[in-house]
């Protein structure tokens, strides 16, 4: 018995260390894939144990994500527009960037904490993590491909092959494989060890500005944006007026409903210092201006959401605590963790 289990064990370890010996990248063990629930997070809206995580589909789904080929003219990948060093999001410019330089209409939000997401888009308009991606393929602004052109160039190429093979064991590869590779990697992306977050579990300490920044925090902005995750997946209009030129209409065009109109999706604030421009339309280019924005009342749209009214007037010493507060919303440990480094180019240092 004792060396049938050790023989088995053996066995195992070198399954492990041949796999490690093929990624030359980093290592990933089931352990660096396993689902947990940070403490104090509620229970996810994704649910890991049909797509359960093993180290192999989360490298395809990374290699996927950072991978041109996905695009019409293999010029544009996920990772283009959803940059790791900015919780990948896109910090240069207001609206997303396709291919052929073409101009998307909207900012590109930040990836983080998706498993905990009921809706995905600034207006919800997509509702599982695994079906996320078929819009940015899909879209003639942003990757223009076919689902049917990508299965091809995938099947055509060895390397691809091999990967799916890896991950499931036989030879299909199929658009649902692709999607929940995809959600295995994106899934995965957790952001739970700010500076907050050790301050809430009493590993870190805070200033005397920041405990003032939260305290404003929790009586201004958390009926929209309530903690753990920063937002309550709502859709609200923060006071910022409609661009006449984009005219996006937001929640509504997906709800068809008038009162949802210019509504957006609440975002969770983590890594918000990494995140500018800020807004659906990227139109606001620093912090410090979003709490311009709120800190005036007077300013906002005629369909702010009731919970604004709650803001009133900030002064400098208000702004510049909530300032001070969300910068320790700064996930250091997401932002560098070498799980998500680009498998192509970026090297493990
Ligand atoms: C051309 C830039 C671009 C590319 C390429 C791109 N995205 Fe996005 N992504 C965006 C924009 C812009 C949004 C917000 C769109 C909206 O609200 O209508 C978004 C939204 C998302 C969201 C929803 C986030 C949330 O919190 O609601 C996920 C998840 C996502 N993208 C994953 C991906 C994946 C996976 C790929 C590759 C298959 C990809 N994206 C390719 C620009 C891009
Ligand atoms: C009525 C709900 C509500 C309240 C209250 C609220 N927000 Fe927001 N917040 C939103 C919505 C909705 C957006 C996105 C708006 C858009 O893009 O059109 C947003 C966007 C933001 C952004 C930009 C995030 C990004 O990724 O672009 C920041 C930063 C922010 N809010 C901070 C705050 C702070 C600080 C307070 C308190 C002073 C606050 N919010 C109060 C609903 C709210």
């Amino acid at each position: 018995m004792k060396t049938a289990r050790s023989i088995m064990l053996l066995a195992l370890v070198l399954v492990l260390a041949s796999f490690a010996g093929s990624n030359k990248y980093f290592v990933i063990t089931a352990e660096d894939v396993a689902f947990k629930v940070p403490d104090g997070f509620p229970k996810p809206v994704y649910d890991f144990s049909s797509n359960h995580p093993s180290p192999e589909v989360f490298i395809l789904g990374r290699k996927l994500f950072y991978d041109p080929i996905l695009s019409r003219d293999s010029t544009i990948s996920c990772a283009s527009c959803h940059q790791r060093l900015f919780a990948f999001g896109h910090i240069d410019h207001a609206l997303s960037h396709g291919i052929n330089g073409l101009i998307g209409t909207r900012n590109v939000p930040p990836l983080q904490n998706l498993a905990w997401n009921p809706a995905f888009m600034w207006d919800g308009g997509v509702n599982h993590i695994e079906m996320q991606p078929l819009s940015p393929l899909t879209n003639p602004l942003e990757m223009g491909e076919t689902l049917s052109h990508i299965l091809l160039k995938l099947r055509q190429n060895e390397h691809y092959r091999k990967d799916f093979q890896a991950a499931w064991h036989d030879t299909v590869i199929n658009t649902e494989r692709m999607l929940k590779a995809l959600a295995q990697f994106t899934g995965l992306m957790i952001s739970c060890n700010s500076r907050y977050d050790k301050y809430i579990r009493g590993a870190d300490t805070f200033s005397a500005i920041e405990k003032n920044g939260l305290a404003f925090f929790r009586q201004k902005c958390a009926t929209c944006h309530t903690e753990p995750l920063f937002t309550n997946n709502a859709y609200r209009n923060n006071g910022i007026r409609p661009d006449t030129a984009l005219n996006d209409s937001g929640r509504g065009r997906i709800t068809g409903t008038m009162s949802d109109n210019y509504m957006f999706k609440v975002p969770g604030l983590r890594n918000v210092e990494r995140t500018y421009p800020y807004m659906h339309d990227g139109r606001i280019r620093n912090l410090r201006s979003v709490l311009d924005h709120y800190a005036d009342p007077n300013q906002f749209d005629t369909r702010a959401s009731p919970e604004m009214r709650r803001i009133g007037v900030l002064s400098k010493d208000q702004k510049d605590a909530l300032y001070a507060f969300l910068l320790t919303l700064t996930d250091k440990e997401f932002i560098y963790d070498k799980r998500f480094i680009d498998p192509f180019i970026d090297t493990v240092k």
